[in-house]
């Protein structure tokens, strides 16, 4: 396939870092220890794990390939690779995705904007308060801070968009991710000295297999694929700035391990301490912003960690944004030839109106249901557990049985300059394991197996 004059990501540690950055993000620090305490702990991250091996890291790949091979926004690769046939309808189903997720995604970032408030006021104020729990109930069920905090998530977001993601991002990236790791290190170490706190690496280590109920699995893939932001046409659109010489499955390895890493370190700074105060596990959404700054409180300089914190997480949020506004943005300027300021300026306002329903359903809408669910609720699960492992379906039903097997390889090879000793077994795996396993995971979550 030509090279064009597309942009690319300058070089191949520039990928890694924008690919962990989009990878890396709220999904680790907010919604996987969450996941964790509702799901019954230990078991919950094994399936989580089986996941990701056997069904996200293929996955992850086969984005790329398509994406580097496609050379286009994420529904163009579709109709540059397989001409005439309906496969694009992957790209749409994922710009769904990409919006349902950015709006919920903007309503826990803007809570994370409120917490680096909150630090700074505490840095220079004596607080009173120090019901945690009451701190946070009050601010995200009420109606103005969080959607201004919304809003402005949405404004930065968009802000990186339009000035081009490779230099910002990637320079960004590169900075700011080891910083985040640092710290995520130093508040493991300091959950780690809290009395009791062998109840949460218990709770994280052991696992309890009676705790696996059907729901378990729908989740646990969910999170897999939320994680490393597959299913939604992210990896294609970053895919098509890969440079040819890129090694694919190292990437795609990597990726993955840092992301499952970064996970369990979080884990890892939030059960024990947990633990150690004695709180529910299955505190839901609000998970990290209750018991970390209940760690941070009893710290010796606890409020300037917590203001350190919040920003890294805040960071993490806006290298995932980007990347999720981007599905947009690239297709709304290659398809509708927009510029990129209108392109992101359209997307962005589209996302945040959906996202102030999303913010407001933790208070003023709050008894708006859906099956049963909260606008937030819904949100979440009907993108993460069930459009984004269909896409993955989809995506690994295309490469596995309609894609000529020669291009793959030679995508993969870099037209036979690198080997890939697991190519039979990557083949199996999209062609057969994927595959059957989504389905018995839906099945499954359906109640229907
Ligand atoms: N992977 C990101 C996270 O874990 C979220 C995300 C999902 C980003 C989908 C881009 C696309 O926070």
């Amino acid at each position: 396939m030509k090279e064009n004059n597309r942009i690319s990501f300058g070089s191949k540690f520039g990928v890694y870092v924008a690919t962990v950055g989009s990878a890396v993000g709220l999904g680790n620090i907010w919604r996987f220890p969450y996941l964790t305490g509702n799901n019954g702990g230990a078991a919950f991250i094994l399936i989580y794990l089986i996941c990701v091996l056997l069904i996200g890291i293929p996955i992850f790949m086969s984005e790329l390939i398509i994406g580097r091979r496609g050379q286009g926004n994420s529904f163009r690769v579709f109709k540059n690779l397989a001409p005439e046939k309906p496969w694009y309808f992957i790209g749409i189903l994922g710009f769904f995705s990409v919006f349902i997720i950015l709006s919920f995604y903007g309503t826990i970032a803007g809570w994370t904007i409120e917490y680096i408030y909150l630090s700074v006021k505490s840095l220079f104020v004596q607080t009173q308060n120090s019901d945690y729990t009451a701190v946070f109930n009050d601010f995200h069920t009420s109606t103005f801070a969080p959607v201004v905090c919304q809003i402005l998530f949405m404004i930065m977001t968009a802000i990186i968009i339009l000035f081009g993601v490779q230099k910002g991002i990637e320079n960004c990236s590169k900075i700011l991710l080891p910083i985040l790791f640092v710290i995520l290190v130093i508040l493991c170490v300091r959950s780690l000295m809290l009395p009791n706190s062998i109840e949460g690496l218990k709770f994280l280590f052991y696992p309890d297999f009676s705790k696996i109920t059907t729901s378990v699995f729908l989740n646990a893939l969910g999170q897999a694929f939320f994680s490393l932001s597959i299913g939604m046409g992210t990896i294609i659109t970053y895919g098509s700035y890969v440079k040819k010489d890129n090694n694919l499955p190292k990437t795609s390895f990597l990726v993955s391990l840092t992301d499952m890493f970064i996970a369990i370190l979080a884990g890892v700074a939030i059960f024990p301490a947990l633990f150690s105060f004695g709180m529910s596990p299955s505190e839901g959404p609000g998970l990290v912003f209750i018991v970390l700054p209940e760690v941070f409180g009893q710290m010796v300089g606890g409020s300037f960690f917590s203001l350190l914190f919040f920003i890294l997480l805040l960071v993490a949020a806006l290298t995932s944004s980007i990347s999720l506004l981007e599905v947009v943005v690239l297709f709304l300027i290659e398809e509708c030839k927009m510029k990129r300021w209108a392109a992101t300026v359209v997307s962005a306002i589209g996302a945040t109106i959906l996202g102030v329903f999303t913010t407001l359903s933790f208070g003023p809408l709050k008894d708006v249901n859906i099956f049963g669910k909260s606008i937030f609720d819904s949100a979440d699960f009907l993108a993460t557990n069930i459009f984004l492992p269909l896409s993955g379906f989809f995506i690994v039903i295309f490469l596995g049985w309609f894609y000529p097997k020669k291009n793959i390889k030679n995508e993969i090879t870099n037209d036979g300059t690198i080997r890939f000793k697991l190519f039979p077994i990557y083949l199996f795996i999209i062609k057969f394991v994927a595959p059957i396993a989504i389905i018995f995971v839906f099945l499954r979550g359906l109640g229907i197996l």
